[in-house]
């Protein structure tokens, strides 16, 4: 159990932010990440269709086999991290609490601005996350869908890092402009009065420097990355799982997308290069869950097209 990797998962590029983290806490650790870039976004979903991915990708993981599954997506967090640990044999974490308990932990005036999704703002995940942990604390909660195309077309079209992109070319290619379209999303939270912003996507980190131009130096921003790592970490350690520190390190990419561009814009966001990624047919994915365990009852008509 030790040696096996831990899987990690997310529509598209966002959730190697919390790979980058995890790598960082646990540089003895192996990983198979898997974008599901074909299907990316995932906030515009149904919930039934994303728990039905969520199965999936859990599936496809387990079957590598890995050790700890970490969902490194709100959306497929709120959506189906209960049915996953539900589902799966080996720990299911999600990247939802560990915002919220940061959030919980920087606050001082009590008032905390969530962004997201609309599928993690409409689910309200992160409004119970936060009152499970301190009821006195108000979250006020925008969902900001535009930012997930700004990063996933942004680091397709620019060369150097999301953010010099944004700030040279973000409001030449972007219409309305970047900044208009931020300011729009975030006043009305910055008019709440919040002291803490939780980036409720892993997308969002890699936005994080013109997001804090405009909330402003006061407004603490949050990524759950960090905490996620943490609570890997210590469920690994409890469980005795961790890694030996003289095994050999092994780190594998899958996409439902493009390979060769998902190494290409992974290696942009994890700010080295990766190995390679493998393609992964979304046809061969769907069959993996038998239609009597799908929650969209849409898809069981591919029900024939499995064998
Ligand atoms: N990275 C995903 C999240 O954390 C969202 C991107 C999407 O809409 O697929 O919610």
């Amino acid at each position: 159990m030790r040696e096996l990797p831990i899987g990690i998962f997310d529509s598209g590029l966002g959730g190697l932010t919390v790979a980058g983290e995890i790598v960082r806490a646990l540089p003895g650790e192996s990983m198979v990440y898997f974008g599901d870039t074909a299907r990316c976004p995932y906030g515009p979903r149904d919930q039934d269709e994303v728990r039905d991915f969520v199965l999936q990708i859990g599936t496809w993981l387990s079957l590598r086999p890995v050790k700890l599954i970490v969902i490194a997506c709100n959306t497929a967090t709120a959506a189906g991290l209960e049915l996953a640990k539900r589902t799966f044999d080996v720990p299911v974490i999600g990247v939802v609490e560990p915002g919220a308990c940061a959030a919980v932990q920087t606050t001082v005036n009590k008032r905390v601005g969530v962004i997201g999704t609309v599928g993690t703002v409409d689910s309200g995940a992160y409004s119970a996350a936060v009152r499970a942990l301190d009821a006195e604390v108000t979250v006020f909660s925008v969902a900001t869908p535009r930012f997930v195309d700004v990063v996933e077309q942004g680091l397709r079209l620019g060369d150097g890092t999301l953010e010099d992109w944004l700030a040279e070319m973000g409001d030449v290619y972007i219409r309305p402009s970047f900044y208009e379209m931020a300011r729009h999303y975030l006043d009305p939270l910055k008019r709440s009065g919040i002291d803490t912003l939780v980036l409720g996507c892993t997308h969002f980190p890699l936005l994080a420097g013109p997001i804090q131009q405009v909330v402003g130096p006061k407004v603490r921003l949050i990524s759950s990355a960090g905490e996620t790592a943490r609570e890997v970490a210590e469920v690994l350690s409890t469980l005795g799982h961790l890694a030996d520190s003289d095994a050999e390190r092994t780190e594998v990419f899958a996409t439902t997308g493009d390979a060769e561009e998902f190494a290409r814009l992974g290696a942009r966001v994890l700010g080295r290069p990766l190995a390679s990624a493998q393609h992964v047919d979304l046809a061969e994915l769907e069959c993996l869950v038998p239609p009597e365990r799908r929650s969209n009852a849409a898809a069981s008509d591919e029900e024939e097209t499995c064998v």
